[in-house]
C-alpha cells in the first residue's frame, strides 16, 4: 500500500490490465492452496489415486508455472508504469509497501521455482516450497491489513486495485 507524506504523494496509477491480473493471480494463490492437500495423495504408495486427485496435481502444477509468468508479466507492467522517480525522501508507509509488494513478488516467484525444483529436478526441495507458502501467508496478511486500514481512511489506496471504483 502506498501513502502520503507532507503532501508528496506518489501516484501509482495501475491500469485496467494490471488490476486484472492483480485478482487472477489472488485466485490462482487460492487454487494452489485448495489443490495442494491432493499431491500427497497422488503419491501415496499404499492408496491409489482418485482421479480428481490427479486432475488438482495436474492444475496445481500447470496454475503454478502461470502464477509464474502472470507475476513476471507484472513486474514489467510495474516497472513501466513508475514513471515518475519516488522522492528521495519516502514516508514509512511508502517504505513498507515497497518492502512488502516487492517481497510479495520475490516469494510468489521463489515459490513457482521451488514447485518446478521439487517437481521435476530434486524433492527435497519441498521444504523450501513448503517454506516459501509460509513467507507468502505472512506477507499476503499484513498486505490484506494494510487494505484494510487504507479502506478504513479511506484515502483512495484501496480504490486503486478496485476496478469499478477508479
Ligand atoms: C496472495 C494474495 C496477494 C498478492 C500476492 C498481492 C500482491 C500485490 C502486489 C505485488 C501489489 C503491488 C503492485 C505493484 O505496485 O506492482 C499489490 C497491490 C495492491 N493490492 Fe494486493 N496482493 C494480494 C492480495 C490482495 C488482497 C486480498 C487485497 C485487498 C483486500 C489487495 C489489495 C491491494 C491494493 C489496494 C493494492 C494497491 C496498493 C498501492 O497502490 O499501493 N491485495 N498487491
Ligand atoms: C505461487 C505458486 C504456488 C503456490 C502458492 C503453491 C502452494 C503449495 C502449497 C501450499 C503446498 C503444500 C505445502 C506443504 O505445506 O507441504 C504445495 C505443495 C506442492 N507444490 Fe506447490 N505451489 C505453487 C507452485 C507450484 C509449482 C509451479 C509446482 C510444480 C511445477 C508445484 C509443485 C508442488 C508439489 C510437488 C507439492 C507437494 C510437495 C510435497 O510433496 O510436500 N507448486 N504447493
Amino acid at each position: 500500500m502506498t501513502g502520503t507524506s507532507g503532501g508528496n504523494h506518489v501516484q501509482r496509477p495501475y491500469t485496467q490490465l494490471q488490476i486484472a491480473l492483480h485478482w487472477f493471480v489472488v485466485l490462482l494463490i487460492f487454487g494452489q492452496w485448495y489443490t495442494s492437500s491432493a499431491i500427497p495423495r497422488t503419491h501415496n504408495p499404499l492408496l491409489p489415486p482418485s482421479e480428481s486427485d490427479l486432475i488438482q496435481h495436474a492444475i496445481h502444477t500447470y496454475a503454478g508455472v502461470l502464477i509464474g509468468g502472470v507475476m513476471a508479466i507484472r513486474l514489467m507492467l510495474a516497472h513501466a508504469s513508475y514513471r515518475r522517480r519516488p522522492p528521495m525522501h519516502l514516508a514509512l508507509t511508502e517504505r513498507l509497501a515497497s518492502i512488502v509488494h516487492g517481497g510479495l513478488y520475490l516469494a510468489v516467484l521463489c515459490q513457482v521455482t521451488a514447485g518446478f525444483v521439487t517437481t521435476y529436478l530434486w524433492g527435497p526441495a519441498r521444504v523450501i516450497h513448503a517454506f516459501f507458502w509460509d513467507v507468502i501467508l505472512i506477507l499476503a496478511s499484513v498486505h490484506i491489513a494494510a487494505a484494510a486500514y487504507h479502506l478504513t481512511r479511506g484515502d483512495g489506496v484501496f480504490r486503486r486495485m478496485i476496478p469499478w471504483l477508479r
